[in-house]
């Protein structure tokens, strides 16, 4: 099976190409696609081991030189100095501004390679290879690359849009449980957004995806991949529908915050924020609570239970200002991305008094379990 969907918009045009067992043949793909003679194979010590070897086989093969930088797994390495030794090897390998970056890895290793792609020389093309379910259905498309600060993730950054994007499902079942449940909340995120046909695909592929079935996987990251295909197209630069991929995450990035970054699985934390936005969109746009109990049963249905994280004493404040100080936040109200159906998004402000209101009904709601 092979998938090939086609990202265009604001002065890029890339492929994301789906298929099993397409991490042979990144060698080929990559030099048609950017004709670099040398490359920085950016990864991570866990991914290096997996797959590293057959990755830089290929590219070997292919005639390109191979230049190999792998980082300590986790997001601690998503840091303004591990960019910036990253650029100096890169510099020190001699990568001119025909040559590329390949980034084979998770979230982690995608941001923090783009970003370098996006900066070295004022911009080098960069070959997205995501090896995690998060990273295939989500941030490996759309170019959002980036550090994190010690004030905040993603503080530092810049969209730099890949040359193309190499998936392969095969890399998936050995993934550890905490990261497959962090690609399902996207998974089901996606497919709230995309359409009541999908949200009744996902239904009927639930316990499969929970196996790691490989044909349920293949359609779910189809899904997903399909919708922000055509999401990044419309709104490369997130000035209006690109911001509805934040469902579930205002909340979510905000818990975990207040809990404590990793302490909170990130599919737990979106899979709460996304029960938070339901419930939101209940009260204020009058969505059906059908439709609410829907996405919970979902939910369930994939092992994204509610965490209970971050409604102690104390915390609903925490929440508001996690919220407040968010990047995406204007002035002095949140921003929300909501559906009243599925597919059928709904920016919403939501100010101080609103926000407290809904917080403290949720956090009872989830302290009661
Ligand atoms: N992960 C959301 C976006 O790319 O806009």
């Amino acid at each position: 099976m092979i998938e090939s969907l086609h990202v265009v918009g604001s002065g890029c045009s890339y492929d994301v190409t789906i298929a099993e067992g397409l991490l042979e043949s990144v060698g080929e793909r990559v030099a048609a696609s950017t004709g670099a003679g040398r490359v920085a194979m950016v990864t991570d010590t866990t991914v290096d081991a997996l797959f590293g070897d057959a990755v830089a086989r290929s590219l070997t093969a292919a005639g390109v030189e191979v230049h190999r930088m792998s980082v300590e797994a986790g997001e601690t390495s998503k840091s303004w100095k591990v960019s910036g030794l990253l650029l100096e090897r890169m510099s020190e390998a001699g990568l001119r501004r025909g040559d590329a970056v390949v980034a084979l890895g998770g979230g982690v290793v995608g941001d923090l390679a783009g970003f370098c792609a996006a900066v070295y020389m004022r911009g080098i093309g960069v070959i997205q290879v995501p090896t995690t379910l998060l990273a295939q259905v989500d941030s490996s498309m759309g170019g959002k690359t980036g550090v994190d600060l010690p004030r905040g993730k993603n503080l530092a950054g810049a969209f730099h849009q890949p040359l193309a994007v190499l998936t392969d499902p095969c890399v998936l079942p050995g993934l550890p449980e905490r990261e497959w449940l962090s690609g399902l909340a996207e998974v089901a995120k996606s497919a709230f957004l995309d359409s009541a046909a999908a949200v009744e695909q996902l239904e009927a592929d639930a316990a499969a995806l929970l196996a790691r079935d490989p044909e349920a996987v293949y359609r779910a990251v189809v899904m997903a991949a399909g919708l922000k295909v055509r999401v990044v197209s419309a709104d490369p630069l997130e000035g209006g529908i690109r911001e509805s991929l934040n469902y579930g995450h205002t909340l979510g990035h905000a818990i975990e915050a207040v809990a404590g970054y990793g302490v909170v699985p990130h599919g737990r934390a979106v899979a709460d924020g996304i029960r938070f936005a339901a419930r939101l969109a209940q009260e204020v746009l009058g969505a059906d609570a059908a439709w609410t109990a829907r996405q919970e049963s979902l939910l369930d249905a994939l092992g994204l239970s509610p965490s209970g994280a971050a409604c102690g004493v104390g915390d609903e404040a925490g929440l508001r200002r996690a919220m407040a100080a968010d990047k995406k936040a204007r002035s002095s109200t949140v921003r929300f991305a909501l559906l009243s159906g599925p597919g059928v998004y709904q920016p919403f402000e939501a100010d101080e008094a609103v926000l407290a209101e809904h917080l403290r009904e949720w956090c009872a709601a989830e302290s009661r379990g």
